[in-house]
């Protein structure tokens, strides 16, 4: 069983890989939240996978409450993994998230990273990828898939997250200052070239977004994701002013 969490698509992607190569099912975590299911049955022989990307290099935090919620019955000693996708690096992802798992009564077994196309734009400095950048990203993917997915069907122990430069510094002080003061809808407003196609409406994974009289409201429920924003067919999405001339993500290759 594997639980993902996605905003553009990287973390979606790989998700259903896994599942395909483990023959496992693919659960969302969003679809979890919406319809407050928070009990379910694993196979005796069935792994608990866990694929999300990197935010502040830390999990997602509405992910963090998920975990918190989740009740597995079937298997009290599953083997577990993580698969993190970033655009740079983790931090101390792993660690927050093995302590998470450790407080549930579960034993992470592996954890790996891969390193995906950036969808981060909302400070200054920050941008999604050049164009050759994104290609030697998604060219390494194959590899990388296939080491995993070894990994996991032989049940090994063992990571390989990234953490980067800093990472105690990144995780443990600059991410909750992140989820404090930046994870919020506030800043999100549309420039002249809304149309009011309500895209933005219904793609939204929280069903944060309404549109009313053809102009998008956001509601106070985001996670941050920016799925609106690079999902946008006009780029009419911006974050307060830190989005003007940054580029939008169209999502790996086959989504
Ligand atoms: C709010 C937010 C915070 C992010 N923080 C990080 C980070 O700390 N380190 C990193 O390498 N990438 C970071 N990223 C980039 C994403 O982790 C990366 O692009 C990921 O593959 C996106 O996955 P998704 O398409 O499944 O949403 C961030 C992206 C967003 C939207």
């Amino acid at each position: 069983m594997i639980f993902y969490f996605t905003g553009t698509g990287n973390s979606a992607y790989i998700a259903s890989f896994l599942a395909t190569q483990t023959q496992e099912s693919l659960l969302s975590i969003f679809d979890a939240w919406k319809k407050h299911q928070w009990t379910y049955t694993l196979r005796p022989d069935e792994r608990l996978g866990f694929v999300f990307p990197v935010y502040a290099w830390g999990p997602p935090a509405l992910l963090m409450e998920c975990i918190r919620k989740l009740t597995i019955i079937g298997n009290e000693h599953p083997y577990c993994y993580l698969v993190c996708t970033c655009g740079d690096d983790c931090g101390c992802t792993r660690h927050i998230f093995q302590k998470a798992l450790y407080e549930k009564g579960w034993d992470l077994a592996s954890g790996f990273s891969v390193t995906m196309p950036n969808t981060y734009v909302c400070l200054p400095g920050f941008d999604i990828d050049d164009p050759q950048t994104t290609q030697q990203k998604l060219k390494a993917l194959p590899q990388r898939l296939t080491s995993i997915v070894h990994t996991l069907l032989k049940r090994e122990h063992g990571f390989d997250v990234y953490p980067g430069k800093f990472p105690r510094m990144k995780s443990y002080v600059l991410r909750p200052l992140f989820n404090r003061f930046l994870v919020t809808d506030r800043p999100f407003h549309t420039n002249k070239a809304c149309n009011g196609c309500s895209l933005c409406e219904r793609i939204c994974p929280m069903g944060n977004i309404q549109v009313i009289q053809g102009t998008p409201h956001w509601k106070g429920q985001c996670t941050g994701c920016l799925r609106c924003y690079h999902k946008c067919p006009h780029h009419a999405i911006e974050f307060g002013k830190q989005t003007k001339k940054k580029g939008q993500y169209s999502g790996p290759p086959s989504t």
